[in-house]
């Protein structure tokens, strides 16, 4: 099922660091080669964040956003166009490391609009792509319960060297997340929020897929004034106090005294009229209908400007999330867990409800080490993956945080994260 590749541990030191590609919140993203080819590193940083000063709350193993960076990989992987391609994962728990390796590409959309070669003419065939090939992604995604998350123009790679016209990938899916459509609480990027509440977070994520197209086009300008970010607006008691507080938020050009997004004033306030005339009919379409539907959906914004989403592409996408979940395995392991005291039975049904695709694997995963294994031992992996997945520990948590037990704890992660193929859920 994975078709990546269990990285070598001396990958790193058998390679040459080309260059540092961006250092984010998640760790440093860099170019190695190793015998001619050349290839993207995502190191994460790896330590224990005490997460809680109080209760001195210490959090285990791998980060949570590289399990799950690699697990949303592996099930968008038949999205072989439109996002970044997975091709090997290490974890190194003897050196205490952990890093993916990606399919190299030119560059990102934010660094590739600041580059003197690039031409506004080279971004209209741009529109084309971002709208049709990331659009559609997201929008595939998020009838698929997945949110991004992290959605911006330095998280949408690019290819445009030797190569006759561009091609466009999503990446960076560290914070993607599988989610319920009434939730409303948002969980992206702040400087995207649309600031009138009620809008479920998949709206959102759509609205900052048209915020940041027009942030493409008018660069340099910037749509947004980074020191004002916006109220939330909750109840709008001073109509004009709150027009005020946008119009100063989206740099004074957005807001109609309506309070109507306005995108052809802010087009004619920052670029000339021979450039306005070239953007194509696709950019209007897509971004009327988000501003005109509040709870707009981007499926819909593709289909009213004639592009339909790729069924066949999201049924096997579909199948490659879904195939894992089985009802009886899930009761199965639950049980499991309660025999053998690792889990209290008061709490079986919630967890039931929240980790049903996941319990299943474990299920399975648990039965094939039993055989031949000791009563401590089943117990002690059962904890692993008990924390792996829910982020709790077990009644009896054997680990007490010593260095040697977080040792043995990563040694057991990273078996049972490898003997399910990584594909973990992470529900919240
Ligand atoms: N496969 C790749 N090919 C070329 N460049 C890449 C690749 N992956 C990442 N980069 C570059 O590295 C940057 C950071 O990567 P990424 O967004 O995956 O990491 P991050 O730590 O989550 O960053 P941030 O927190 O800033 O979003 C990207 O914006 C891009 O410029
Ligand atoms: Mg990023």
């Amino acid at each position: 099922m994975i078709n990546c590749f269990v990285i070598n541990k001396n990958f790193l030191e058998t390679s040459k660091l080309k260059e540092t590609l961006g250092s984010g919140t998640f760790g440093k993203v860099s170019l190695y080669q190793q015998n001619q080819k050349l290839f993207v590193v995502k190191e994460s940083v790896f330590k224990e964040k005490v997460t809680d000063l109080t209760k001195k709350k210490t959090v285990f193993g791998y980060p949570d956003y590289f399990i799950n960076e690699i697990d949303k990989l592996i099930k968008f992987r038949p999205l072989i166009d439109t996002v970044v391609q997975l091709e090997g994962i290490c974890m190194d728990a003897d050196n205490r490391k952990s890093y993916i390796v990606l399919e190299m590409m030119d560059s990102d959309l934010e660094k590739w609009s600041k580059l003197n070669s690039t031409t506004f003419d080279m971004k209209m065939t741009i529109i084309q792509e971002y709208i049709q090939n990331i659009g559609g992604t997201l929008a595939l995604m998020h009838n698929l319960n997945f949110i991004h998350n992290d959605f911006k123009l330095n998280n949408v790679l690019i290819n445009y060297l030797n190569i006759p016209n561009p091609k466009l990938k999503l990446s960076d899916f560290g914070k993607t997340k599988y989610i319920d459509y009434s939730v409303i609480n948002y969980g992206g990027i702040t400087k995207y929020i649309y600031p009138f509440p009620g809008k479920d977070i998949y709206s959102i994520e759509t609205w900052g897929f048209m915020l940041n197209l027009i942030e493409l086009l008018i660069y340099p300008a910037k749509l947004f004034d980074s020191k004002h970010i916006p109220k939330l607006y909750i109840k709008e008691t001073n109509k004009q106090e709150v027009m005020d507080d946008l119009k100063g938020y989206y740099n004074n050009f957005f807001m109609t005294d309506k309070g109507k997004f306005n995108i052809k004033k802010i087009l004619k306030d920052n670029l000339d009229i021979n450039n306005i005339n070239k953007i194509p009919k696709i950019f209007w379409k897509v971004t009327k209908y988000i501003c005109q539907n509040v709870n707009s959906n981007i499926q819909d914004a593709l289909e009213y400007s004639g592009y339909k989403l790729d069924n066949t592409l999201k049924d096997i996408v579909y199948n490659n999330i879904s195939h894992i979940s089985d009802d009886k395995t899930c009761k199965g392991y639950l049980q499991f867990l309660c025999e053998h005291n690792i889990l209290k039975s008061e709490i079986k049904s919630e967890i039931y409800e929240k980790y049903i695709i996941l319990l299943s694997f474990f299920f399975n995963n648990i039965k094939n080490i039993t055989d031949d294994n000791h009563n401590d031992n089943i117990k002690t992996y059962g904890s692993v993956i008990y924390y792996t997945v829910t982020g709790k520990k077990t009644i009896d948590f054997p680990f007490m945080e010593t260095d040697i037990d977080k040792y043995i704890f990563l040694k057991m992660q990273e078996i049972f994260l490898n003997s399910i193929n990584f594909q973990v859920l992470v529900l919240n």
